[in-house]
């Protein structure tokens, strides 16, 4: 697979921002204004143009759905000039539509890409059960374990009282339990609205103050998240968690195994893959659009996997060039 990769030294990434920074720009100009399909439609169209531009083949295995219901960045779309390198893409033009129709904290534009065939396709699953680490649980916790198990080991691991320990999870009724038994061990907890991907990547981000990742949220996200994590040298691991009976028996028919742990190799399988992510609305792991009156200012992360660097990126953009 490797040989297929024209010139290995090049960081995708450094290009794929400016598709994240196109879709968070056009994204926050929806930004508390109750849209929400207005909101991701600009963020799709804004990213979409800017795609087109970036040399590689492509084809999409997260994006915005079946051909039929999304006629951009849909599920097997090609992108690119159809010239090596040829990748797997996965996109979310927005992590966090209401968010950003409500002006809510956290909503960030993400892509990432790798080697084509090292992507898991989630297919029918829409919801996967979900532990992420930064570097030092990696390895640390297991998700068929206790969360007070995990949560003990990893606070020795950061040489931590467990007490001192941040979780974050997603404010949904379906994690009373989880909430229930992290605040057992007497951990913190942080409850987000949406988001998970950027809480994801913030468990593996120094200064986040957040430590592990908890709960159920999207299966996309969960590749996305893993394709981040993978960069940094963090950890996730899944499982689906169908809603109901009909929906596991979809998944079997389908050919997926409902009990199986997926880890960072199931989801992105090699460590040639790029990330880069736009602050839409400002949150606990970037800064969100600034409009100014000569200049609009975007923070994005841009990483890769193989060398594992991480970049936090300053993008100003002139208005009269934008619109
Ligand atoms: P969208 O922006 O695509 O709506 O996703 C927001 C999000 O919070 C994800 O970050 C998370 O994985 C998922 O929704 C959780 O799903 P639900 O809102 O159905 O609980």
């Amino acid at each position: 697979m490797i040989s297929q990769w024209i010139s290995p030294d090049r960081n995708l990434a450094l290009e794929l921002v400016r598709t994240t920074e196109a879709a968070a720009m056009a994204a926050a100009r929806w930004m508390g204004r109750g849209d929400k399909i207005g909101a991701d439609q600009a963020a799709v169209d804004a990213m979409r143009s800017v795609l087109d531009g970036v040399e590689m083949d492509g084809t999409v295995i997260i994006g915005e759905g079946e051909k039929d219901e999304a006629p951009m960045l849909y599920n097997g779309e090609r992108i690119g000039n159809g010239q090596p390198p040829h990748t797997d893409i996965a996109v979310d033009p927005i992590d966090g539509t209401t968010l950003t129709a409500d002006g809510g904290a956290g909503a960030i534009a993400v892509i990432a890409v790798a080697e084509k065939g090292s992507m898991y396709d989630p297919g029918p699953a829409v919801y996967m059960e979900k532990i992420a680490v930064g570097p030092e649980g990696a390895g640390i916790v297991d998700i068929r374990l206790p969360i007070e198990k995990n949560l003990t080991a990893l606070a020795k691991a950061k040489r931590m009282d467990v007490r001192n320990l941040n979780a974050m999870v997603l404010d949904r009724p379906r994690h009373a339990d989880i909430i229930a038994e992290i605040r057992e061990t007497g951990a913190r907890i942080t409850l987000i609205r949406d988001g998970d991907v950027a809480g994801a990547i913030a468990t593996a981000w120094p200064d986040s103050g957040i430590d592990i990742l908890f709960g159920i949220g999207g299966t996309p996200e969960g590749v996305i998240s893993a394709a981040a994590l993978r960069c940094m040298g963090g950890d996730l691991q899944g499982r689906l968690w169908p809603r109901d009976d009909e929906e596991r028996n979809a998944l079997i028919d389908a050919g997926y195994d409902v009990d199986k742990i997926v880890g960072l190799d199931d989801l992105v399988g090699t460590d040639n893959c790029f990330f880069a992510a736009t602050g839409v609305t400002s949150g606990p792991l970037l800064r969100g659009i600034h409009f100014g009156a000569d200049r609009i200012t975007t923070q994005s992360l841009v990483m890769r996997g193989r060398s594992g660097t991480t970049r936090l990126i300053e993008g100003r953009h002139r208005p009269d060039k934008f619109d």
